[in-house]
């Protein structure tokens, strides 16, 4: 823990948050989930083809005070909502109408590194650039876009640029239910309804703020029929909060996580979702006789050294009982998910913290990031097998740029625990003390970045880079 800072100090703070009422700033709450805005596509014969701005807006968030001001991407937060089909190719005019240089990173997405919007390829204030890529077969997913230079990610995105991305497939077989959105981002505001700066536990434990938003609304409501059946994706948008979702009553299936369908539906009871990673659900109303806490975050301790631990049940939307309907079982199969094979490559990554210099606190492999530096060489095609070492005493999600993994096993007291079944991720949370074996292919070559997905962190240097040739 850092020293000199009382724990308990901001306890009551988080408590008022939940009120919907925080350092003075109230919030209203309750209204209906806002859909997310969707980019206009000008792009004929199937592709996909618009333009995103990045520029300062200003919101009324606050009733009866000065409207705040967001960054935001065509003036909406979340910025706007790009479909396309595996096979598409995505066109992009982006203009940066910032004062910062910003990028767009693809999170997720398999583009080419010349696309993938990384620290290496900013574009300056007021300039404009081309993004182009094609999704291939396969990539059908739930991704997210958000900026990426280095040093500033946390900022340009704790002030609201970041938009989802669905790549759909067109033999998806749960395209038959009504799908909701719904992106989970963090808002801390000062007490004027302004955007707050981070504080020293933010840079330390990765900013959070008094509210946790589902599309930029706090605890909105959605109408769910007992016995309905509903596809629900979810991005944990948070700078830093390991968000562990469940909807107590319900009946909740896992179908997806970042980069598509899983095997078959998995039954489950909550779902650890850590910064920049998603999820597919398939949410069935079982209301049975009362009224249900709908859709929350159970207390989960990621290791925090200044911010409190989450130690209540933070509630995040309200789902309203409307009627009775009967649904179609699932179906059984949902996809191939053959395992990666076996690996010519295996690395290990370690994760750790340096109290002792503030220029270097978080580290990968007893390194802070260095643009110069490339930290490890891999080959197109080839398969890498990394054990991702969590030798720290907070949580740090892993991330890694250009493809998806596949999580094989994790430790537990120690112990290497075999995954359940096979996914494809982008991020990973690994736990203080825990160790995590995966498993990758690039099949693309360049320059690719991997860090630890809170943002304060990822600033401070918590990442490093792989070359592909
Ligand atoms: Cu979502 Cu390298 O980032
Ligand atoms: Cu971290």
């Amino acid at each position: 823990a850092m020293p000199g800072m009382d724990h308990g100090a901001h306890a009551g703070h988080d408590m008022a948050a939940m009120a919907g009422d925080a350092g003075g700033v109230t919030l209203p709450e309750g209204r209906p989930l806002p859909p997310l805005q969707r980019l206009v596509n000008r792009g004929g014969a199937g592709g996909v083809s618009g333009e995103l701005v990045a520029a300062p807006i200003k919101l009324p968030l606050l009733p009866g005070r000065q409207p705040t001001t967001f960054w935001a991407y065509n003036g909406s937060v979340p910025g706007p909502l790009i479909e396309a089909y595996e096979g598409d190719t995505v066109e992009i005019a982006f203009t940066n109408r910032l004062a910062q240089p910003t990028t767009i990173h693809w999170h997720g997405m398999p583009v080419p590194a010349e696309q993938d919007g990384n620290p290496h390829d900013p574009v300056p204030p007021g300039a404009s650039r081309h993004y182009r890529f094609t999704l291939p077969k396969g990539s059908a997913g739930t991704y997210w876009y958000h900026p990426h230079p280095h040093g500033y990610t946390g900022q340009q995105a704790y002030m609201g640029l970041a938009g989802t991305f669905i790549v759909r497939r067109r033999d998806d077989p749960l395209a038959h239910l009504p799908e909701q959105l719904l992106v989970l981002s963090d808002l801390k505001l000062d007490g004027d309804g302004s955007i707050a700066a981070n504080s020293m536990a933010d840079h330390h434990d990765g900013r959070e703020g008094q509210f946790v938003l589902v599309n930029g609304a706090l605890r909105p409501t959605l109408a769910l029929a007992e016995g309905e059946r509903q596809r629900w994706r979810l991005w944990n948008a948070t700078s830093a909060r390991i968000l562990k979702i469940a909807l107590p009553a319900h009946e909740v299936h896992l179908v997806g996580t970042d980069g598509g369908a899983i095997a078959s539906p998995r039954r489950i009871e909550h779902l650890l979702l850590s910064p920049g990673e998603r999820a597919e659900l398939v949410v069935t109303g079982r209301f049975g006789a009362g009224q249900t806490p709908g859709l929350v975050a159970l207390p989960y301790a990621r290791g925090k050294a200044m911010h409190p631990e989450q130690d209540t049940v933070l509630p995040l939307m309200t789902l309203n009982r409307h009627g009775r309907r009967t649904s179609a079982p699932l179906p059984a199969r949902l996809a191939e998910v053959p395992a990666l094979p076996a690996p010519a490559v295996k690395r290990r990554v370690e994760f750790s913290e340096n109290m002792a210099d503030p220029k270097a606190m978080f580290l990968i492999n007893g390194k802070t990031y260095d643009m110069a530096r490339i930290d490890f060489e891999g080959k197109v095609g080839q398969v890498e097998e990394w054990e991702i070492v969590g030798n720290a005493h907070m949580d740090h999600p892993f991330h890694l740029h250009g493809t998806q993994f596949q999580v094989l096993a994790r430790t537990e007291d120690g112990q290497w625990r075999d995954e359940p079944f096979l996914a494809w991720h982008d991020v990973v949370n690994v736990a203080a003390g825990e160790s995590v074996r995966l498993r990758f292919r690039q099949d693309l070559p360049g320059l690719r970045m991997f860090h630890c997905h809170i943002l304060e962190h990822e600033d401070q240097g918590m990442m490093g880079q792989l070359l592909v040739r």
